[in-house]
């Protein structure tokens, strides 16, 4: 099949990229952007992504320069358009005035990637270097008030350079500019849901062959739709399924994704019961990582213990799981991306066994979106391929666990200068003794949210404010929203770990959420909505306080907070107040960057 390499020097929005290609008919595949030239012979285009780094600086990305005498039409995208001027004899330098967000390009010449948009086009910018010199054979095609080489082309070698991001959806033309790359390649559109089917289908045969397959199921979209690929493709008396409650997850959900799964076909179903054993081995353990490791890792010895159990012989079986293709990036997958989150279908233990051969995984190639499509296509009733997302440590993540007061040092100056710099709003601002995951400058943060409160909501003023905050503040790489009560005066934080307590706290909150979410009709517009549990008590009210998370997605690689009706909010809130245990209330308003969509 013709295939399109997205070249990935460090920015989050590889993914956004490849994703976007493959919408058009054109399969892609991400790599590290070091990679050497000679193993991309096979690619009919070559799209070198953005990266936070700057092309001068000494552990900047460099690609290989003999990408550019393969022949192969090649798209640089923001460092992408930086290092292609950079290696091909251009000037980068230091921006004197960077540009983060909109921008308004001017199009001075319609050709190439370029042809057919307007005169002028709202582009999304995110730099501070910029290119000011083009290389000798290149022709300057666009430029912004503050970036006057946004876009060049060589016609001649087929490399085309933008500074701004076709990918992503704020550029409206930019669906229009990728596909012009895609058709200056050549390449066939042999990519769709349906190609992948047949083909993934002969994959499983021949990997599989005589063998049985145990898959580790969770009653979510992806692990339902591969165990259904791999159903289709063996038959379904070889396909067996393990659900393991790991005793964290949401209220009755065992009782109702086992009835699920069997209504969608799902019939070698054993049910496994490690509340305890989860519950034992996370007592005392405070930190995101070291709490994922030990669930990923009991994971694997609760899957080897069962089939020794059920007197599975390794010959003649083999483990599968419903991995997708981000899950595999985020962990660290390739070599410059940060461990944002060591994604529990990643640890080390089932990398070794992957890397044995003892593993499948029918849709590692897919994205959230393609694997959806594969399920309507398979005939996966709605309310599964329509389900959000649920992490498989589930609730654990979500419980945040502290060891007592975590503090930056400096608090009481970095709340000054944070109220100094939203003075003006009519929000003051406090900082949470607690910390949560997040990523900046395509890095895992382990920083403290910010809390706002007092002031008249308004969902744009509020994402304003935070972006401004976090972009200030490095020390806070969150902001939420407080709702109740009204005033945040003091917090008293205990030492908690996850506790059977503490989740039936949080169960009971999060299926308020959920059944009122469904019940106001938002549900679908929400991509996925984690409620959070923080050990924090607000005033001393009793209690701890629970934050919502309800964001809009495409991929997860990527999310924005949803900002929700004020009286569906007022609603939820009323109801959420009633849930034995729960005192305070957040609304997260950070985007993704800053913040990841969990908390760890
Ligand atoms: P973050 O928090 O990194 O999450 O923005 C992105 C998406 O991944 C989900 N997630 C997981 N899913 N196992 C999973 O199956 C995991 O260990 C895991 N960690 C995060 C998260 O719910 C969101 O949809």
């Amino acid at each position: 099949m013709d295939k399109i390499a997205v070249l990935d020097f460090g920015g989050q929005y590889a993914h956004l990229i490849a994703n976007k290609i493959r919408r058009l008919g054109v399969y892609t595949e991400i790599y590290d952007g070091e990679i050497s030239a000679e193993k991309l012979r096979e690619y009919k285009g070559l799209i070198l992504s953005g990266g936070p780094a700057s092309v001068h600086a000494e552990d900047g990305l460099k690609c290989d320069p003999k990408i550019f005498e393969l022949g192969i039409p090649v798209l640089g995208i923001c460092y992408g358009h930086q290092l292609v001027a950079h290696t091909l004899g251009g000037k980068v330098e230091n921006g004197k005035v960077s540009e983060y967000g909109s921008a308004v390009v001017d199009i001075n010449v319609k050709k190439g990637v370029l042809e057919g948009v307007g005169d002028t086009e709202n582009a999304w910018m995110s730099h501070f270097d910029q290119v000011i010199e083009a290389p000798d054979g290149f022709e300057v095609l666009a430029s912004t008030s503050d970036c006057p080489i946004a876009a060049t082309a060589n016609y001649e070698r087929n490399i085309y350079t933008l500074q701004f991001h076709p990918e992503v959806t704020h550029t409206p033309c930019g669906m229009r500019v990728l596909e012009n790359f895609a058709g200056i390649t050549g390449a066939l559109k042999e990519w769709s849901i349906d190609t992948y089917i047949e083909s993934i289908t002969k994959e499983i045969q021949e990997k599989v062959g005589d063998r049985k397959v145990f898959l580790l199921i969770s009653g979510g979209v992806d692990s339902t739709v591969a165990f259904l690929l791999l159903a289709k493709a063996l038959g379904q008396d070889r396909v067996y399924g393990l659900f393991v409650d790991i005793g964290f997850m949401r209220l009755n959900e065992k009782k109702e994704v086992t009835e699920a799964l069997k209504k969608v076909g799902v019939t070698n179903l054993h049910v496994y019961d490690a509340g305890e054993e989860y519950f034992s081995a996370l007592e005392e353990k405070y930190e995101p990582e070291e709490k994922r490791k030990i669930i990923g890792d009991l994971f694997i010895d609760i899957q080897a213990k069962v089939s020794e159990d059920l007197g599975l012989n390794p010959d003649e079986w083999i483990i599968a799981q419903g991995t997708i293709y981000p899950d595999t990036i985020e962990t660290g997958g390739t070599k410059h991306s940060d461990t944002i989150k060591t994604h529990h279908n990643r640890v080390d233990k089932m990398q070794k066994l992957i890397d044995e051969g003892k593993v499948i995984e029918p849709i590692s190639q897919l994205y959230k979106d393609e694997v959806r499509l594969v399920g309507e296509r398979i005939g996966l009733i709605d309310e599964m391929v329509w389900r959000h997302p649920f992490p498989g440590p589930g609730l654990a993540v979500r419980t945040l666990c502290t060891e007592g007061e975590d503090y930056p040092e400096d608090v009481s100056g970095l709340e000054a200068e944070m109220n100094e710099s939203i003075s003006d709003s009519g929000f003051k601002v406090k900082v949470l003794p607690i910390k949560s995951v997040g990523v900046q400058g395509d890095e895992r943060t382990y920083a403290h949210p910010a809390v706002i409160y007092g002031g008249e909501i308004d969902w744009d003023l509020l994402n304003k404010l935070s972006t401004q905050l976090t972009n200030q503040f490095p020390k806070v790489n969150r902001v939420v929203l407080g709702l109740r009560p009204d005033s945040f005066n003091s917090w008293v934080v205990k030492k908690s770990h996850l506790s059977k307590d503490r989740i039936s706290v949080i169960q009971n909150a999060d299926k308020v959420v959920m059944d009122y979410i469904s019940e106001a009709g938002m549900h679908r517009e929400i991509w996925q909505f984690p409620t959070v549990l923080i050990p924090v008590d607000v005033n001393g009210g009793g209690g701890e306080s629970i934050v919502l998370r309800p964001v809009c997605s495409e991929e997860a690689m990527t999310a924005n907070f949803y900002p929700m009706d004020l009286e569906k909010l007022g609603e939820l809130v009323k109801r959420l107040s009633t849930v034995a245990g729960v005192g305070g209330i957040f609304y997260d308003i950070t985007n993704k960057p800053p913040g990841t969509i969990e908390w760890e």
